[in-house]
Parts: structure tokens; C-alpha cells; sequence
């Protein structure tokens, strides 16, 4: 599967640039890390204590010369001033996700998302790095009904770990008026894609219900499947964080986005849609039932976003539909299963 085949940073060469990812070894970041290696940049250097992250996610890129690691926690205010030291821009994704992980443990995702994160700012601007971009979230719109959501209209935190992402724009629009610092601030809406984690209590609903589809298990609803998200596909994500991190329009800095591809889909349509793809490589797996179980504290019902801030100020141009999304995700799953089963048998 070859990912990253278009490339969004336009006639920059990212060989004369410097980037620091933190949480590299997460998801996204290991994503934006394939994204700046395929294309030279000057030194691709990861930040991460594998809290979450995986050392398997940076497996491909140990043996490029232009990757650094530093295992080390953002809670540690010398650690970020040493990963940002020589970096030109930071793409900020290290924090602790999930809604109910927040609700378990209030206090360690607020020393992570909140002081991390603010390390992160005053290690940013202590090392004169050019801009910092970072992931902040959806649920900052919490109890807001307003559909599609758009940036300046936001509702009442439902979660500890909303609290944590809104106080990330709270402290991101002080830093950018007191020190002139560059911030953008880019809210993820229900990102999926390879090596998205299926593992773990916390684990996003799109990699645990392939991995449970792939096993004949059913998966557990909460609710009764039309609660609806803005399920948006990594390559999208990926091109926002390199044009934020590269714009050139003064308008564009000190903002937050939506990063969304701008559609809503109910959790039976992907449940649905998932059956048929996984299907293709397995018919047995269309006839796994689903269960349906209570609702989920803190859980919003629905959420679509409004990208059109994203399409006028950072020429925003999402690739991925959900759907074209969907059939990337399940033939990467398909295919790490098969690796997993070879392993298995020796
Ligand atoms: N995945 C989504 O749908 C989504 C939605 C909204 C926002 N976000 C945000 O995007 C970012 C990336 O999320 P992800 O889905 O890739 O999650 P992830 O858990 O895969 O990645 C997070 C990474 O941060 C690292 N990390 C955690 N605590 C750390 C610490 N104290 N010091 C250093 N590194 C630490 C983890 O080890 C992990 O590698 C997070 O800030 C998350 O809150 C994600």
C-alpha cells in the first residue's frame, strides 16, 4: 500500500527544514514522520515515551539517517527544551487521548495534556523554533447542537480531556500574543488509518471493530448506532499539519481548524460499510452479529465538521472520502493480521 504518493508541502524542499514530532511513535505522528522522511526533510527527529505509542511504529524509519529519537516524557521541561533545540517547525501530537481514559484519570491526562503541552510552548519559543503546530480536538465543542461545527462557535466541555485540549487553545492564543510565537492549533475529528491502535481499553472504534470483525467477535455498540461522526481518513490529517506547518498566509497563523473530511456517518453505516469491505477478504465475517449496549458518559452525540476555514486560509483539499478512507484502513489491518498469523506460526 503505498501512502503519500501526493505531496502538500508545493515547491517547498523540505530538506532545508527541521521538524520535531512529538508523540511520533503514536498514530498520527508516525504517520507525519513517513510523510517528512519520503519527502527528505532535514531532520525528522520523534519525542515520545511510548505511554501509548509503539517502537514497532518507527521500525521503518531507524535506519534513515535523517531520523532522530528521543525517548523521553513532554511532562519534563529540560527533555522539550533539548527536542527542540535546532528544530524548525514542531508538530505537537503527544498527549494522552481518549474521552474515557480522562474520566478514569483526571489528573494524568491534565499533567500530560495540559503541563506537557505547555512545556511544549515555552520550549517552542525558548529555542526560537519557527511555528509550532498541534493537535487539539473535537471535543472542545462539547455540549454546543450546532451541526456542522464551525471553529468560533464552541459549546461546555463534557470530559476532563476536553477541559485539557481547550485549555491547549487557551494557552496557544496567549503564547502567540505575548511572544509573537507562530501556533496553529488543528481539531481532529475521528482520525483512522494505519497503525491506529486496535488494542487497549481506550482503544478509537474503527480499529477495534475491524480487529474484533477479523476475529468472528461481536462488537459492542453504545447505544443504539445512530450517534454520527465526521470519521476523517490520516492522509487528510497529514496534509493539514504539513500546510499549516508550511503556509506562508499571515492569516492563516494564530488560528485554529477543523480537520475533518466534512461528511457525518452514523456508527451502524460504518459498521455496515466495514462488514462489506472486511467481506472481501472474508465472506464468514459479513454474518457476525452486533451488539447493542447503554451509552457512554460524556459521549456527544453528534459531530460534523465545517472545513471551510481549512479550504480558504490553508488551501485545505481533503483526498479521502470516508469510504476511500475505509477500504485503505481495512486492507492495512487485513494485511498486519496476516503478518501476526505468519509470526505466529513458527
Ligand atoms: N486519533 C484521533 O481521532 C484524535 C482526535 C482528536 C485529537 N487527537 C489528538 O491527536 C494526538 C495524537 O493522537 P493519536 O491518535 O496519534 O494517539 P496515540 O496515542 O497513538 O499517540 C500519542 C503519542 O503520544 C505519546 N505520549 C503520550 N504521553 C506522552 C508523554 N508524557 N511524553 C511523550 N510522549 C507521550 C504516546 O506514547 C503516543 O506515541 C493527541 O494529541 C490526541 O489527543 C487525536
Amino acid at each position: 500500500m503505498a501512502m503519500y504518493d501526493v505531496p502538500y508541502h508545493g515547491e517547498k524542499d523540505l530538506s532545508e527544514y527541521n521538524f520535531l514530532v512529538t508523540g511520533g511513535a503514536g498514530f498520527i505522528g508516525s504517520n507525519l514522520v513517513e510523510y517528512l522522511l519520503k519527502y527528505g526533510a532535514g531532520k525528522v527527529r520523534v519525542l515520545d515515551n511510548f505511554a501509548t505509542g509503539h517502537k514497532k511504529n518507527l521500525a521503518a524509519f531507524l535506519n534513515n539517517p535523517n531520523f532522530e529519537l528521543i525517548e523521553g516524557d513532554i511532562r519534563d521541561l529540560e527533555t522539550c527544551k533539548n527536542a527542540a533545540r535546532g528544530i524548525d517547525y514542531i508538530l505537537h501530537q503527544a498527549a494522552l487521548g481518549s474521552v474515557p481514559r480522562s474520566i478514569n484519570d483526571p489528573i494524568t491526562s491534565n499533567e500530560v495534556n495540559v503541563s506537557g503541552f505547555l512545556n511544549m510552548l515555552v520550549a517552542a519559543r525558548d529555542e526560537n523554533v519557527k511555528r509550532m503546530v498541534y493537535a487539539a480536538s473535537s471535543s472542545t465543542y462539547g455540549d454546543s447542537k450546532d451541526l456542522p461545527k464551525v471553529e468560533d462557535k464552541i459549546g461546555k466541555p463534557l470530559s476532563p480531556y476536553a477541559v485539557t485540549k481547550y485549555v491547549n487553545e487557551l494557552y496557544a492564543d496567549v503564547f502567540s500574543r505575548l511572544y509573537n510565537l507562530e501556533i496553529i492549533g488543528l481539531r481532529y475529528f475521528n482520525v483512522f488509518g494505519q497503525r491506529q491502535d486496535p488494542n487497549g481499553a481506550y482503544a478509537a472504534v474503527i480499529p477495534k471493530f475491524v480487529s474484533q470483525l477479523l476475529d468472528y467477535q461481536s462488537p459492542v455498540v453504545n447505544g443504539d448506532g445512530e450517534y454520527s461522526r465526521d470519521f476523517t481518513y490520516i492522509d487528510n490529517v497529514v496534509q493539514m499539519n504539513i500546510k499549516a506547518a508550511l503556509s506562508e498566509n499571515v492569516e492563516a497563523v494564530g488560528q485554529v481548524y477543523n480537520v475533518a473530511y466534512g461528511q457525518r456517518t452514523t456508527l451502524n453505516q460504518l459498521l455496515e460499510s466495514l462488514k462489506n469491505n472486511l467481506s472481501d477478504y472474508d465472506p464468514k465475517i459479513k454474518n457476525v452479529e452486533i451488539i447493542y449496549g447503554p451509552l457512554r458518559n460524556g459521549d456527544i452525540p453528534h459531530s460534523l465538521a465545517s472545513v471551510d476555514k481549512a479550504i480558504s486560509l490553508l488551501d485545505y483539499q481533503p483526498r479521502y472520502s470516508i469510504e476511500n478512507g475505509l477500504k485503505e484502513a481495512v486492507s492495512y489491518y487485513v494485511s498486519t493480521k496476516d503478518i501476526k498469523s505468519e509470526i505466529s506460526n513458527f
